[in-house]
């Protein structure tokens, strides 16, 4: 019955144009995130999240896939955006075996998941933050404004990034005639890498071209090492600053700061902090300095350097550590890709490549050259998982209670 159900709406749906599909209902996990100002206090908004659009299962009426074995669309059947339109449907996600579960205002995103024929299968999802109406992103327009979250790393080992970061993705996710579902599927990912993906911002990638856009990596970490990064791009968006200025507190020399009985103590939760400061302190200023701040318990935690000009990320300082970071107009155009409005990501990830060794290996962090290896992780670890909780935004300082 719910079999003949489905595919009667698969037809129907087909009909249309590249519709979402019959099989799963897009049911997006609400997570609870407060918008605050000085006066006013923080305002409970009712936003959830969305799995992205390259996780989702894109089949024909017969159920045949629309997507290769290697990641690229059917070009028979996705020969342009109308036939793909035609052919092809997107699946609603079933978000605790993407590794995706949300209770109030936090998210818990697991890297593993059971696998139906036993063992575990790595999920590693990424997420977007949709607004009330689960239409659109919430765009986070955060020029001379702070953002703060509750994050739990304890149980990311060496090798695992759990990431909370914002990317200069289109609110609406691309959508068009072509691709309705646009945000409300995950459509529409970029960011400062230019990955190749199958769509661009809606529509069909038949030039094999990556999509940039200006990056802010708010965290990258697991227990033993974190940054923060800012990735401006041209405004032409054919590149980005794709190394970007990190701040990394082992890098800097302070390797008992952001580790397990640390000064950060990284066994237990804590409150990340991040201050987009500009120049004259309105939310229309030159971007001058990202500052962080830590609450863990009742203790306030400055940045690893504080004092002098160390506290924070500053063009001098981006200039000093990164070669490109001019090129691509430094702070200042991370500022208006801040002030324009970003979207708010989350991802968990690990690295088949380099074993994630440009955040916690060498002169980065304590782990060794082979602790990262997803195979030795699935192995020790397959219940690693990131807890975020406890969003909030707003005007410098009304984010965290004095
Ligand atoms: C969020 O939902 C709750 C419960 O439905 C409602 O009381 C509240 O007003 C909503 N908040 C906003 C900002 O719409
Ligand atoms: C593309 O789809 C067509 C129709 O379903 C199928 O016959 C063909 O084998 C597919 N090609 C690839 C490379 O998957
Ligand atoms: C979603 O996936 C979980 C875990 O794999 C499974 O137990 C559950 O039945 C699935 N839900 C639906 C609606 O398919
Ligand atoms: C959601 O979108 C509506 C309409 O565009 C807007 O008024 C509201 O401020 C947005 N809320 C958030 C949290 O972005
Ligand atoms: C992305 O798509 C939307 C909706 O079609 C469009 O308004 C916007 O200009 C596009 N952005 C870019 C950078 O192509
Ligand atoms: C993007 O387009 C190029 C050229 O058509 C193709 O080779 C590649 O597989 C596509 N990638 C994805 C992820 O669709
Ligand atoms: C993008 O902008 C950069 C710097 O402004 C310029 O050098 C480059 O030629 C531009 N590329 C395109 C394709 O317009
Ligand atoms: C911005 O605010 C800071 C901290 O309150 C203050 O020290 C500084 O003088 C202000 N700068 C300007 C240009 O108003
Ligand atoms: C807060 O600080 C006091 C001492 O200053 C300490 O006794 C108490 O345990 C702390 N509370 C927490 C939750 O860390
Ligand atoms: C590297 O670290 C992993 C995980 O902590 C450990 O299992 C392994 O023995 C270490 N290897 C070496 C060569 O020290």
């Amino acid at each position: 019955m719910h079999a003949i159900t489905a595919v009667a709406c698969g037809l129907l749906a087909l009909v249309k144009a590249q519709q979402p599909g019959p099989v799963t209902p897009e049911v997006h996990p609400p997570l609870t995130t407060a918008k605050c100002t000085t006066h006013g206090g923080c305002v409970v908004q009712n936003t959830s999240v969305v799995l992205d659009f390259g996780f989702r299962w894109l089949h024909t009426a017969n159920y045949a896939s629309c997507t290769t074995s290697t990641g690229g669309l059917n070009t028979t059947l996705c020969a342009n955006e109308a036939a793909c339109a035609q052919n092809c449907v997107v699946e609603g996600a079933n978000y605790t075996a993407a590794g995706v579960t949300t209770s109030g205002s936090s998210m818990t995103m697991r890297q593993y998941v059971d696998a139906s024929t036993g063992g575990v299968s790595s999920a590693s999802p990424r997420v977007y933050l949709l607004n009330s109406t689960s239409q659109d992103y919430v765009l986070f327009q955060l020029l001379g404004q702070e953002f703060s979250f509750d994050v739990d790393v304890s149980a990311l080992p060496c090798g695992e990034n759990g990431a909370l970061y914002l990317s200069e993705m289109d609110a609406s996710g691309g959508r068009n005639p072509y691709q309705t579902g646009g945000a409300t599927y995950g459509s529409g990912y970029c960011d400062a890498q230019c990955p190749v993906e199958t769509f661009k911002n809606g529509t069909l990638n038949t030039s094999g071209t990556g999509y940039c856009c200006n990056e802010m990596d708010i965290l990258e970490s697991n227990s033993l090492a974190a940054a923060f990064t800012p990735h401006p791009c041209f405004d032409n968006s054919t590149n980005c600053d794709k190394s970007g200025c990190g701040f990394n507190p082992y890098s800097q020399g302070y390797h008992n700061y952001w580790a397990p009985g640390g000064t950060l103590d990284t066994r237990k939760p804590f409150t990340v902090t991040t201050q987009f400061i500009t120049n004259d302190n309105t939310t229309k200023g030159t971007l001058s300095a990202i500052k962080r701040v830590y609450h863990q318990g009742n203790r306030t935690i400055p940045s690893a350097i504080s004092g002098g000009a160390g506290d924070a990320i500053s063009a001098t300082w981006c200039a000093s550590v990164d070669g490109t970071a001019a090129e691509f107009g430094n702070l200042a155009t991370m500022g208006r890709a801040l002030e324009r409005g970003m979207v708010l990501a989350f991802s968990i990830w690990n690295d088949n490549s380099q074993f994630m060794d440009w955040l916690d290996q060498g002169s980065n962090g304590p782990c060794n050259s082979t602790a990262g290896n997803p195979s030795l992780i699935e192995a020790t670890d397959p219940t690693t998982h990131v807890v975020f909780s406890n969003i909030k935004w707003g005007d410098i300082g009304s984010t965290v209670a004095a």
